[in-house]
């Protein structure tokens, strides 16, 4: 591997990724998989994780407190709001000064837009975006291309097809800027509603092959990846047009009867009733995997972030 680009460095964006950085970080992850105990647990001694969850979090902050005690570190924060100074009104910006005391690398999410970006101007330790409203949860998109890398031995030359709310759901942009740097084809499948926000579609258009469906059968013959992702009624300005869409798609026996045989079946998670868990048991559903790479991969990024270098 040669010189190490993320360390001392903020993750914000997918965007600021080019093909090498997230083949760095891949590599780094099978690296950071094969360690031993002893070498693995000194990438992270004596240093602090510092997190704040503005909306709720199962896997992601689990999975960072996981990778970083595994590195020897530990790990502090703010998963309930109810139980911090952000109660009595204290701002996003103190609260990320006081994080940036107590710790050496911070993890936020935040239902603004731009709140990552923000928290990085301030804070002199690095920031990575746990996730910033309907815009982009890079650390997701990482571990989701590892997860086709690690399923199907390849990025390039793959059909994905990405399924369901993808004008609110952020790991979808945040998964198809990272996907715009491989030779991908890529099928939009939501109601008509719930499409990719245009400026994205205009900005990704020169740089892959994306077509937009409303029928997920159109794409199932072709697709070697369904991406499915949740209706984000939290997002919805109004709960009314939630209620019209909710439940628009199904991934289920029957869908997987009419796919490829091997198709891979992903989830960022939670889900609701858009994958029946009646295909759990499948080899197509990778979703629990997905979430299991998560921990190697953002071991990989903390272990980067913090280190100048990896052991070989
Ligand atoms: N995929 C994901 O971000 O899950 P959590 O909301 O549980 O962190």
């Amino acid at each position: 591997m040669g010189t190490n680009p993320f360390f001392d460095k903020d993750i914000v964006s997918i965007k600021d990724f080019v093909k090498d950085d997230l083949e760095y970080v891949f590599e780094a992850t099978d690296t950071i998989s094969s360690l031993k105990h002893s070498e693995r647990s000194e990438l992270g001694k004596g240093r602090a994780l510092g997190y704040v969850f503005y909306e709720p979090s199962t896997r992601t902050r689990m999975s960072f407190e996981a990778a970083m005690a595994s590195l020897g570190g530990s790990s502090i924060g703010i998963a309930d709001l109810k139980s911090s100074s952000v109660e009595k009104g204290e701002s996003l910006a103190d609260t990320i000064r006081i994080i940036d005391l107590y710790s050496d690398v911070i993890l936020l999410r935040h239902p603004m837009d731009g709140s990552s970006r923000f928290a990085a101007e301030l804070s002199q330790n690095p920031i990575i975006n746990a996730g910033s409203g309907s815009e982009e949860h890079p650390t997701q998109a990482l571990l989701d291309m590892y997860t086709i890398l690690r399923e199907k031995g390849t990025i390039g030359g793959l059909s994905v097809a990405i399924v369901g709310d993808l004008k609110y759901g952020r790991t979808v942009y945040s998964l198809l800027y990272g996907l715009a740097n491989y030779d991908v084809d890529i099928h939009l499948v939501s109601p008509t509603t719930l499409q990719v926000r245009k400026e994205s579609i205009y900005e990704l258009q020169g740089r892959m092959k994306i077509k937009e469906h409303s029928n997920l059968d159109e794409v199932l013959t072709e697709a070697d990846v369904i991406y499915v992702t949740r209706i984000q009624r939290e997002r919805f300005p109004d709960v009314q047009e939630y209620e019209k869409v909710k439940g628009s798609y199904t991934i289920d026996e029957k869908t997987l009867a009419k796919a490829k045989k091997d198709v891979a079946v992903m989830h960022p998670l939670p889900r609701l009733d858009e994958i029946s868990q009646s295909i759990d048991h499948t080899k197509n559903a990778i979703y629990f995997k997905q979430a299991s790479y998560g921990k190697e991969l953002r071991a990989a990024l903390l272990a980067l972030m913090l280190n100048e270098s990896l052991p070989r």
